[in-house]
Formats: structure tokens, sequence, C-alpha cells
């Protein structure tokens, strides 16, 4: 039978593909099926067409999935933050080792590979250490009556599920750290009150873009960084104060001035407004300095149980030459050089490599070495580099778009 779009079909949904689509098949056919849970059956638009496949969009849910759960967002399906809210948290690990195993078995073809369970973590909301929130003249209008009326189109939020230009007005986050969440409802109420001009994404206009919030959970220390357009940050003082004055655990109030035309928040003119231009974050018995555009792991708590991983899988000897690369802050690193003999850590952004550094100073830790550098060639590049020893082991941890 000859697929059109436009065509709605009765599909079972039996798992979910990577990216979290769910994957259901009609003849031999796969559709790929947005908001479509594994065990779900239901009726399903198709909006695309495409040679080996099709994709459709849930328009209602004949029998609900024997995995859903309530999500605990007033915003989950519409808000971008975050996904998966109404999948059952052991299904969300059984389906991640599925994707995990197809990638290595079928896809990559290292089918002698052995795939391990997926190791959860116990703190399933609240966990983020980092939340990159939108103030934006944008505002995502939820209820349509809303769009007759003289109304106010500022959101302070999150992006909306795929698209660059709307913004969800959230009133709480529940992935975000509880402390940080406070900090982010105070600002929600004063951003107004302190008339600081959001950002019109569609026009590139206006003044605040983003506010980062990082929170060591461990220690509570605050980091807020307010990713402005101008290099004039002086309207932005009286709210650094008095978020200093409310909260005690903010040790640095920052603000990064980037183009209006850029796509993202990182900057290179970064300036102090309030305390320190870093927060600190303990992982088992080391502390880490963390500056606003180094990587961290975003659940800190579930950073020592992977590290923990790695030194158990590795199982080091005492006598290893051990690479760590794309390092980071050199968290890996550090946590595991107690084990070995040297460990080499290699990094692309310059803040995180003086900021590994100083983390190994810090903890007394004088069995590793980083570099800065493209792990793309650095290898060639740098003459430094040519004189280290081969290594046992290497443990890889690049970005989410890969090596
Ligand atoms: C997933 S993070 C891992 C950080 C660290 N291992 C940790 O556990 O905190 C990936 C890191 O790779 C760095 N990176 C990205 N592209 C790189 C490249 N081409 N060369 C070197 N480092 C890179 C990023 O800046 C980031 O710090």
């Amino acid at each position: 039978m000859k697929l059109s779009k436009g065509q709605i079909l009765d599909l079972d949904v039996t798992s979910l593909a990577y990216g979290g689509l769910g994957v259901s098949h009609y003849n031999d056919i796969t559709i790929f099926v947005k908001g479509g849970l594994p065990g779900d059956k239901l009726k399903a638009k198709i909006y695309k067409k495409k040679k080996n496949y099709l994709e459709a969009y849930s328009l209602e849910k004949i029998e609900k999935s024997e995995y859903y759960t309530n999500p605990q967002c007033e915003h989950y399906g519409i808000c971008g933050g975050c996904s998966l809210q109404d999948l059952n948290y052991n299904e969300q690990l059984n389906q991640k080792y599925v994707q995990v195993k197809d990638l290595f078995h079928r896809i990559g073809k290292f089918s002698s590979i052995p795939i391990n369970n997926i190791i959860g973590c116990e703190q399933h909301y609240g966990y983020r250490n980092k939340m990159e929130f939108s103030y934006s003249s944008n505002k995502w209008i939820v209820d349509l009556n809303e769009k007759n009326e003289e109304i106010d189109s500022t959101a302070f939020g999150l992006h909306v599920k795929s698209r660059f230009d709307k913004i969800v007005d959230v009133n709480d986050c529940h992935i975000n750290g509880k402390l940080s969440n406070k900090i982010f409802q105070f600002l929600k109420k004063n951003l107004y009150k302190y008339n600081i001009i959001p950002f019109d994404i569609k026009k590139r206009t206006g003044f605040l873009r983003n506010v980062i919030i990082r929170q060591g959970h461990a220690t509570n220390q605050i980091l807020i960084n307010f990713i402005i357009t101008e290099s004039n940050n002086s309207c932005l003082i009286p709210i650094a104060k008095s978020l200093v004055s409310e909260f005690d655990e903010i040790k640095s109030v920052l603000s990064s001035t980037v183009k209006r035309n850029s796509g993202s928040s990182f900057s290179d003119e970064e300036k102090i407004l309030w305390g320190e231009d870093y927060i600190t974050e303990k992982i088992d018995q080391n502390i880490y300095k963390i500056s606003s555009n180094s990587f961290f792991q975003t659940n800190s708590k579930q950073a020592k149980v992977l590290y923990d991983l790695i030194s158990q899988i590795a199982n080091f000897k005492g006598n290893e030459i051990v690479y760590d690369l794309y390092c980071g802050t050199g968290s890996i690193g550090l946590h595991i050089a107690k084990y070995v003999k040297m460990v080499y850590g290699i990094e692309i952004v310059m803040s995180a490599v003086i900021d590994a550094i100083e983390n190994a100073k810090n903890n007394k830790v004088d069995n590793i070495h980083f570099f800065h550098g493209d792990l793309i060639n650095v290898f060639n590049s740098s003459e430094e580099l040519k004189l280290i020893p081969k290594p046992d082991i290497i443990i890889l941890d690049p970005p989410r778009a890969g090596m």
C-alpha cells in the first residue's frame, strides 16, 4: 500500500529512535512518530516522506503505553528543556541500552563489543548544576485567547521544542537544582522591575539574551552570568546587588557580551559584576574550580559514578601513562591520577585548561599535565606533545557532536 503525506494510520510504537522519536512499522516501512512512547497504540498523521522511512506525529493515543508516567512539569511537551519525562525511568534506561547496542552492533558493526546495562541516577529531578535561561520578547502564547488581548510578550524560560524563535515562560524547572530554581524565580520577578530589556530573537534587538545559573551541588556555591548584547553592563549593577543581598550562596555574578547576531552565548568579553569569576564543586575528595565558559559534567552526583566506573573498567595497576582527551577542567584525569603513573589532558577551551591546571595545584595532584589544543591536529602541530610518552590507556569524553 502506498502511503502519502497527510494520511492517518493506527500504529504500534515498539521502541525509541536516537533523538527520542517513537519507532513503528507499517508493513515493511519504518515510521518515526513524534510523541510516541514504546508500548503506545496511537493514531498518527504522516507529515514527511523520505526514501526509506516516513515521519508522523501522534494525533491521539488509542492505548497508552504501560511505561507511561505522569510528567512532573506543567510545561512538559512544549518546553524544549527536557524530554521523555512521561516515560518511566527504568524504561528510559532500557531504551538507552537498546540504542547504544544498536549503534555499536548494527550501525558500527562492532558486534563483539559487550554492552553493559545503563547505570541510572538515583535523583531523577533537580540534578542539573547548570541551566541557561532565555530572557526574550518572543513569548510562546499558550492560551490562544491571549493573542487577542494587549498582553506582555516577555518571557523568561527555555526554548519551545524545536523552535529557535519562541520561549516558554517557565514557572518552575524541575530538572534544575533547588537553590538555582529559587534564584531563577527571583530573577523572573526582578528583571522586569529593574527595567532590563529582553532580547528579541527575530529582530536581534534588546539587551539581555540569557542568564546562565551554575550551582556547585556539594559546595552550594552559585555563579550567575548575564549574557548581554552591549559592552556597558551598568544597568545590571542594581539587580546584581539585590541578588547577592538575597542569596548568601552567590559567589560570582558576571556579564558576558556577545554580538546580537551570534548563535551562541560564548563570549570573550566577560566582566565581573560581583565576587569571583568562578565557583567550586566537590566530587569525591577533589575540589574543582569552574569558570563560566568551562565544561563541567551537568550532573555532579552522577559524575562521581561515571569517574569511579572508569577506574573500575580500566583496572589500573599504577604504572600506566593515561591520556584524558577532551578533558575540560580535568576532572576525570584528576579523579584517576592517584591510580596511575602519569596523566596528560588535552582540551580546546583555554579557560578550562587554566581551571584544570589550577585544579591540579589545589588538589595537590602532581602527576598530571594539561595542554591546550584542538584534537583534530594538536598531535601533529604541537612540539611539546611530540615529546610525551605513548599512552597505555586513552580516556575519551568528546562533545556531543562526536570526534
Ligand atoms: C563532554 S566534555 C568532557 C569534559 C571532561 N572530560 C569532564 O568530564 O568534565 C567535552 C570537552 O571537549 C572539549 N572539546 C570540544 N572539541 C574539542 C577539540 N576539537 N579538541 C579538544 N577539546 C575539545 C570541550 O571544550 C569540552 O570541554
